[in-house]
């Protein structure tokens, strides 16, 4: 039986607000050590220094560090089996390696093994909510739905659509497109905690006539989201100004076709200008910033200061398996390296509030996930701040909040995570937790 009182304790670290750039010593950061988080049918209800009284499972995990879950704003499901793929730049990989074993998903025993071994993933590194590209096949959807439906989790996919530039058995057509499309919305669309999203591989893999469909389809109803890929790669950008002569951008194929909104989230924007910036400002629009992707794949270096500059939000995202680990720590160290080599400094608070309430309000779903305000479902992961000497001997030295929290950052891995839930209810949990 699942108790509907628990109470955990540790060291609670979640974020009030934005915290500006740069800046160590934020008074957006919530850092309450030793409380009391009280979950009530799997939301939070209190955060407080004493035990509760009777009635509460009580779970004390002091000297423990306690996150909201991170959210992967995108990730491929069926790509967990090309990740660490060597030696290709974008366009080339797509051939070699992924669309290869994309095609295996149009089998359902293949599509539903897939999506539980990808969400069991997440949870076993934090990670409780997830935008999500499985494949072509409305199969490899319809299982990744009812996976995450099973295990409570939040998350928002789509069926790819690519109608053209793939090869057999990775195409569909306008018309089959769409039925499939409004077929998994009627289902699965705000049913439990789950969103459809219009999901378009990148500009090359669909016709206009595609984008058109798919652009109808978010314009018919605005709860729908809308996942794509922009400007990631060289080669890439200039394919597409070949086959869309008529936009100004990579970015504007999109906008033309209606496909650009409060819903959108993009993968990588690397290569964008100050004119995209501005469209995804008054979009609404955010990128998903994957940074392990676009190193492994030499795709570039996002520049993320720009972009906030031009007020467009960013995520972040491990986009495996172009990204080379689903662990979000793993993700936003990167994503520091990636600053770094912009000479710009990325510090753990920016790092971690994109990846909890930053995505959470970037997505519109900021009244459920992301913080421990009373009210938001208990999606949250308990880490050890170290696992074993090393990060013991790094965290005695460290001076002040942020340099703990960032060398932890620096060093977290699986070892770290204690227990993974999911609107209170525990879904991973460590062999050894050294919790009764
Ligand atoms: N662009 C189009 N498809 C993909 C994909 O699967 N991964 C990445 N990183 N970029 C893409
Ligand atoms: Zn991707």
């Amino acid at each position: 039986m699942t108790a509907s009182r628990i109470a955990l304790r540790g060291d609670l670290l979640d974020f009030a607000a934005d915290p500006a750039w740069g800046e160590t010593e934020s008074p957006a950061v919530r850092f309450r050590p030793g409380q009391w988080l009280l979950v009530e049918d799997g939301r939070i209800v209190a955060v407080q220094a004493d035990a509760p009284g009777e009635g509460w499972l009580c779970e004390d995990h002091g000297g423990r560090l306690i996150l909201p879950g991170f959210i992967d704003t995108h990730v491929h499901s069926p790509q967990l089996d090309v990740i660490g793929s060597y030696g290709t730049e974008l366009l080339d990989w797509l051939e070699t390696y992924t669309f290869p074993a994309e095609r295996r998903y149009a089998d359902a025993e293949v599509a539903e093994q897939g999506a539980a071994v990808f969400l069991d993933a997440l949870l076993a590194r934090g990670t409780t909510a997830a935008v999500v590209f499985p494949t072509v096949h409305k199969v490899s959807a319809d299982r990744l739905f009812a996976a995450a439906q099973a295990r409570g989790m939040r998350v928002i996919a789509g069926k790819v659509l690519m109608d053209r530039h793939a090869p057999d058995g990775l195409r569909d057509d306008v018309a089959q497109a769409e039925r499939d499309c409004l077929d998994l919305i009627g289902r699965w669309h705000g049913r439990d905690r789950l969103a459809y999203a219009v999901t378009v591989r990148f500009a090359p893999t669909s016709t206009p006539a595609q984008l058109a469909m798919a652009g109808a389809l978010c314009r018919a109803d605005p709860t729908l989201y809308m996942q794509t890929h922009v400007a990631e790669n060289r080669a890439e950008v200039q394919w597409v100004r070949e086959l869309f002569p008529q936009a100004r951008s990579y970015l504007d194929v999109y906008a033309r076709a209606g496909l650009l909104h409060a819903r959108s989230v993009l993968a990588h924007g690397i290569w964008l200008d100050a004119d995209d910036r501005a469209a995804l400002r008054e979009a609404g629009a955010q990128i998903a910033h994957s940074p392990s992707s676009n190193l492994f794949l030499g795709s570039g270096l996002f520049d993320w200061r720009a972009a906030e500059a031009a007020g467009a939000a960013v995520s972040v995202a491990s986009d495996v398996g172009g990204g080379t680990s689903l662990s979000m720590p793993a993700t936003l160290l990167d994503a520091y390296k990636v600053q770094a080599l912009a000479g710009q400094r990325l510090t753990a608070w920016k790092s971690l509030h994109a990846a909890t309430r930053g995505a959470a309000a970037a997505l519109g779903l900021e009244h459920e996930i992301g913080s421990f305000e009373p009210g938001r479902l208990a999606d949250l992961a308990v880490w050890d701040w170290a696992s074993e000497p090393v990060g013991a001997r790094r965290m005695a030295v460290a001076r002040g909040l942020h340099e703990k929290v960032f060398a932890w950052l620096t060093l977290a891995d699986r070892s770290h995570l204690v227990s993974t839930r999911v609107a209170g209810i525990e879904r991973y949990r460590r062999a050894h937790s050294g919790v009764p």
